[in-house]
């Protein structure tokens, strides 16, 4: 099982760094071939919305590091996907990442309904996790109802990707202490048995 972790995360070794490094961590105890990849190591655009990809369908056109780390992506039999929230969302080293998916997809007719649909050339069948840490404890304070939208909009991605399984690791309370994650054993080792649970078949 080779299995890729993804941080979006633009701080280092901390909070979102400590979750996706303790889930490959235990993916690894099972002999799962595991890779870290800190997004702001990488020089990334934003989707340029140039439709470019339509015409060679999976492909995205720019030159830069998330064009090759969407390909190695499509490799891989599971992928964790970690962020921060921001602002109730995800950060936008995670979006611009999600954004450039759209190089996988088309919108297409259902010949039979007539309705429009979403079709992916993303190879399908592949686990995800995503980790979501954030500052907010839970229930939240304030607007938790933005919290319960952001975890409906994460579910778009597995679903556009035809995902075979996937799964939400959520770190409440953080604040923002960068080791808060790090400083907590019960949480890395939850991290660390979800890892394990990925990399089982
Ligand atoms: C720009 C910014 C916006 C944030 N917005 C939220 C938010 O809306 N809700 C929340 O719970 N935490 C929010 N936080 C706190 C982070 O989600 C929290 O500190 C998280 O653990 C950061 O992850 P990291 O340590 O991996 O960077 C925000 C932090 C920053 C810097």
């Amino acid at each position: 099982m080779k299995i890729i972790g993804i941080n979006a995360s633009p701080r280092k070794k901390a909070n979102t760094q400590s979750l996706v490094e303790a889930v490959l961590g235990g993916a690894s105890e099972t002999g799962a071939e595991t890779r870290l990849v800190n997004l702001r190591d990488l020089t990334i655009n934003g989707c340029l919305g140039c439709e470019g990809c339509k015409k060679q369908l999976g492909k995205c056109v720019q030159k830069d590091e998330l064009t090759t780390l969407l390909q190695e992506m499509a490799m891989y039999d599971a992928i964790v996907m970690g962020t921060p929230v921001y602002w109730y969302h995800v950060s936008a080293q995670f979006k611009m990442l999600v954004d450039r998916l759209y190089s996988f997809m088309e919108f297409g007719e259902n010949p039979e309904t007539g309705e429009t649909e979403i079709r992916s050339v993303f190879p399908t069948g592949k686990k995800f996790l995503f980790l979501i840490s954030r500052g907010d404890p839970e229930p939240a304070r304030v607007f938790p109802h933005f919290y319960q939208y952001l975890d409906e909009w994460l579910n778009l991605i597995p679903l556009s990707l035809g995902a075979g399984s996937y799964e939400f690791f959520h770190q409440y309370g953080a604040d923002i202490d960068r080791k808060s994650a790090q400083n907590d054993p019960e949480l890395i080792d939850r991290a660390r048995k979800a890892g394990i649970e990925l990399a089982s078949i």
